[in-house]
């Protein structure tokens, strides 16, 4: 199959792309390089620099690369900037999804996967959290991402478009070629790591959650896993599959969470030293535990995580960062 891969010289597109291309696929890649690196792309792979929401090039792009499907894995994606600046998520996230939309209508291609988020069902009643359990996002970007599943819900009943949205939960870990690097970094695994790096402490925010140890737990899943369930998910799009009669929406965590300070112990283990740390406080908007129910993922898509624990997700984030980052967590020339 040929697929495009917007967002794809990016960290979970990245990944995704190595996937494809190792199945067998032919890949293109557009990236507008904001927050991609273009080392990230592999020679095989074509990458054209641009936005998918600007129409006319897209139009041109998807009629010269004949296209049998989409991996929407391009996205503004920080939660913090989301609040501060929703005009930017909207018109990215929400006006140039349409914009991608219109497009693969027009063209004909008809099969999509979206790189969804556990942010959309914001703080959830109960864990682990079902895909039936209710969208009640608590900030822009979970409220974008909710937005751009129903219209692919709404165009799939209308237009007949094949979808797949794959809510990711925390995605982390690294391959041999591509890891985690954002500016600014938000995340946790990659801010402790530089912690151990750098020797500056990492802030904990919060240690007086309702948690057994009081720190916040999230269901962290490995980039090469999650890249598997994109292959899967692709599959699934595929005309007459009754998976995709109707647009399916799948969770994307390991199902079993684990606590910030669990994060810390096995990221000292991995490096072998204590990490630096301070205790600070809550960070706004951080619910105190989400755990994925992961049973729809692996009984409709067949898909398990191989790689399920922290050592294999901190071990290869750090393998990673030895490799291609410097002592000051920046990219080697
Ligand atoms: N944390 C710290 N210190 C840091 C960074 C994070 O203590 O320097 C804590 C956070 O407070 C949180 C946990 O580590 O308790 C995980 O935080 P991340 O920022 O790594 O991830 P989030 O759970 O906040 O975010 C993830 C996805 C988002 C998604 C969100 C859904 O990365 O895309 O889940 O709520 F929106």
């Amino acid at each position: 199959m040929r697929v495009l891969v917007t967002g794809g010289a990016g960290y979970v597109g990245s990944v995704s792309v190595e996937r494809l291309v190792e199945a067998g696929h032919d890949v293109v890649i557009l990236d507008d390089l904001t927050t991609g690196h273009r080392e990230s792309v592999p020679p095989v792979v074509s990458l054209e620099v641009g936005s998918y929401g600007a129409a006319d090039e897209l139009a041109r792009l998807l009629e010269r690369a004949c296209v049998d499907a989409i991996l929407h894995c391009a996205a503004r994606s920080l939660v913090g900037e989301s609040v501060r600046d929703p005009a930017r998520y909207y018109r990215d996230n929400v006006s140039g999804g349409i914009v991608l939309l219109e497009a693969a209508r027009q063209a004909e291609v008809g099969r999509i996967v979206f790189s969804s988020s556990a942010a959309v069902y914001g703080v959830p009643d109960t864990t682990p959290i079902t895909e039936d359990a209710p969208l009640r996002p608590i900030n822009p970007y979970g409220e974008t991402k909710r937005t751009f599943e129903a219209a692919l819900r709404f165009y799939g009943d209308a237009y007949g478009l094949r979808s797949v949205a794959l809510r990711y939960f925390n995605v982390a870990g690294a391959t041999d070629d591509n890891g985690e690097l954002h500016d600014p970094e938000t995340h946790l695994i990659p801010n402790v790591l530089r912690a151990a790096e750098t020797g500056e402490p990492i802030t904990l925010f919060g240690a007086d959650y309702p948690t057994p140890d009081g720190t916040c737990i999230r269901d962290y899943i490995h980039v090469a896993d999650l890249a598997d369930a994109h292959l899967a998910a692709l599959e699934a799009t595929a005309p007459d599959d009754p998976r995709t009669d109707t647009a399916l929406v799948c969770n994307l965590g390991i199902g079993e969470g684990f606590s910030v300070r669990q994060v810390v112990d096995a990221a000292a283990t991995v490096v072998g030293r204590p990490i630096p740390e301070t205790m600070g406080p809550r960070r706004a908007g951080d619910p105190p535990v989400l755990v994925a129910a992961a049973d729809r993922a692996r009984e409709v898509l067949g898909w398990t995580a191989a790689r399920p624990t922290l050592d294999a997700m901190i071990g290869s984030a750090w393998a990673w960062r030895r490799a291609n980052l410097d002592e000051t967590g920046a990219r080697r020339e």
